[in-house]
């Protein structure tokens, strides 16, 4: 009998803190209804084979994890290897699968297509060798997996809130812990994810060369990573600065939010965006435009968000306004920079798991 099970795993915005999560420190998230689905039936030769009909080609790799993933093309395959392995290093049985993936995260903007793969991936793998795993595990595997697909050594935040997201939430993330706190998020406020038009670029050696220069301070200071220093500490260093100033804006702003004192939260975000602009040198002139419009249109804040060098800015606004802010915003950024903005005004969702309605047949 052949099974058909599909799983669902979204994308991601986050509100507040990057580059944060690899030093140890704190980030506020939330899973968003842009989402990856995987289709998969089980297969008994021992091979994984995944097609999309939004990414091209198809690639067929190893259940046993012996492919290796760098070498998989078309590139998006890695991912696929790069999982299969992850899991067979923690288990798995090298059960195959028949993966069919869509997706409707936009790849190269910054809210997280690659950890959506990479979760939706997992669980069908996972559920078609009935092999488990707990979520904080499962969350570093794929976290994993984007190490060995990409070389790009991410953090943590993306795939544990694809996995973790709550309804009408963000999540607080203690990446030293791995401790998930759920905020509710008021309904009268909107997240607003406007994308920039331009790609994001550079992104993966500029963020190793990031990462390598916060690994350097916190040696030099002889402390396991960046969650331990002090502002007066690393006062002369920009880089570390930001990492430490942006941990303590997260913590005051899931504070807010915890208190509904949400008036405070726009400069917490604007702070943020100047952090990682002057401090981080992470944003792009097209970013800090669309930042800059979004609050002179009304928006109570907004921040790049994710990696930074292209890709989305995240803003928070009253519901009732959204639709004017955005496009007063969009309206002055084209004017500014010639380049088209597009928007998403997203809810905040739930982790991912098996699809509502389609389980399996
Ligand atoms: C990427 C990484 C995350 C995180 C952000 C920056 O999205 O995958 O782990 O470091 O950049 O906050």
């Amino acid at each position: 009998m052949v099974v058909l099970t599909a799983f669902r795993a979204p994308g991601r915005v986050n509100l507040i803190g990057d580059h944060t999560d690899y030093n140890e420190g704190f980030v506020l998230p939330l899973a968003i209804d842009l989402e990856c689905v995987v289709h998969a039936t089980v297969r008994t030769d021992g091979l994984v084979r995944a097609g999309s009909a939004d990414l091209r080609g198809e690639v067929e790799v190893a259940a046993d994890g012996s492919t290796e993933p760098a070498e998989v093309e078309p590139p998006w395959g890695r991912y696929v290897a790069g999982i299969v392995r992850t899991l067979k290093d923690r288990g798995r049985p090298p059960v195959g699968i028949d993966a069919r993936i869509s997706s409707t995260v936009p790849v190269g903007a910054g809210l997280s297509s690659s950890a959506a793969l990479e979760v939706g991936l997992a669980l069908a793998l996972c559920h078609a060798a009935g092999f488990e795993l707990p979520r904080v595990e499962l969350a570093r595997a794929c976290q994993e997996a984007e190490l060995v697909a990409t070389g790009v050594p991410v953090g943590i935040m993306d795939q544990l809130v694809s996995l973790s997201g709550k309804r009408g939430h963000a999540l607080l993330i203690d990446c030293r812990s791995l401790a998930v706190e759920p905020i509710p998020l008021p309904p009268r406020l909107a997240v607003v994810i406007v994308h920039s038009g331009v790609s994001r670029m550079l992104v993966d050696s500029a963020y190793a060369e990031r990462r390598h220069a916060c690994e350097q301070v916190a040696a030099r200071l002889g402390m396991p990573a960046l969650r331990d220093a002090t502002l007066e500490q690393v006062a002369e260093e920009p880089r570390a600065r930001h990492v430490v100033s942006e941990n303590a804006r997260v913590l005051e702003a899931a504070r807010l939010l915890s208190e509904g004192v949400t008036d405070e939260l726009g400069p917490l975000l604007n702070a943020s965006h100047a952090s990682l602009r002057d401090d981080f040198e992470v944003s792009t002139p097209e970013l800090d435009v669309l930042a800059d419009e979004l609050v002179a249109a009304g928006a109570l804040g907004a921040r790049l968000t994710g990696a930074g060098f292209g890709g989305c800015v995240v803003a928070l606004a009253a519901r009732e306004e959204v639709d004017a802010i955005v496009e007063r915003a969009t309206g002055r950024y084209a004017a500014r920079t010639g380049r088209r903005a597009r928007t998403f005004v997203c809810r905040p969702s739930d982790g991912a798991g098996p699809e509502q309605g389609r389980p399996g047949a």
